[in-house]
């Protein structure tokens, strides 16, 4: 294990994915059956997997599974409120998938990340790419009932809502965050 911080960030990120499951789960069941339902339904599925990995990963590596009280989406869930509709649901869970792929990407790039989280990383990160595309075409199939502005608008609210939640984790876990910017010679957020 490489140190603490980097045991504390895997434990963020498998609570983050049960978080992630458990929130698109619930919108797949409320959800009229159809195209959008089908995709939801293999994409809180997909987070329920890489919470699985998550957890498989930290026992190969020999680090422990730690409770982490609360994850990213929930700060940002309390911060934006619950959304109206399916345009706003998309919307919020495109910001949420760009914002774990991000992280994942800068994780990936840091040199001395052990190979089994590296392999854990690239694994995930393929079915993180194919969440962004299907919500990417959902959201413009979605164009002609709320119009492609109210769509853009709706992104940027929510885009600008994580960057201030994002930013108000990383100064509250500025010394675990740091292992991440250090060894990766970049931004965070
Ligand atoms: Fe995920
Ligand atoms: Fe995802």
């Amino acid at each position: 294990m490489s140190d603490d911080s980097e045991q504390w960030i895997l434990n963020l990120y498998r609570t983050s994915e049960i978080a992630g499951s458990l929130f698109f789960g619930r919108l797949a069941r409320s959800m009229k059956p159809g195209p959008i339902q089908y995709d939801m339904t293999k994409h809180f599925s997909d987070e329920a997997m890489h919470a699985w990995y998550w957890t498989s990963c930290l026992q190969e590596i020999g680090a422990e599974t730690m409770s982490i009280k609360e994850a990213y989406q929930e700060q940002y869930l309390a911060a934006v409120g619950l959304p109206a509709n399916v345009m706003e649901v998309l919307a919020l869970t495109q910001v949420f998938e760009k914002r774990v792929i991000h992280q994942y990407q800068l994780h990936s790039h840091n040199p001395t990340v052990h190979p089994a989280v590296q392999r854990t990383l690239v694994m995930i990160m393929k079915d993180e790419k194919w969440h962004i595309k299907w919500i990417h075409d959902a959201l413009k199939s979605l164009e002609p009932e709320y119009g492609a502005d109210l769509i853009h608008a709706t992104f940027t609210r929510y885009w600008e809502a994580d960057q201030t939640v994002y930013g108000k984790t990383i100064s509250e876990h500025a010394e675990r965050v740091q292992y991440l910017v250090e060894r990766a010679g970049g931004r965070v957020a």
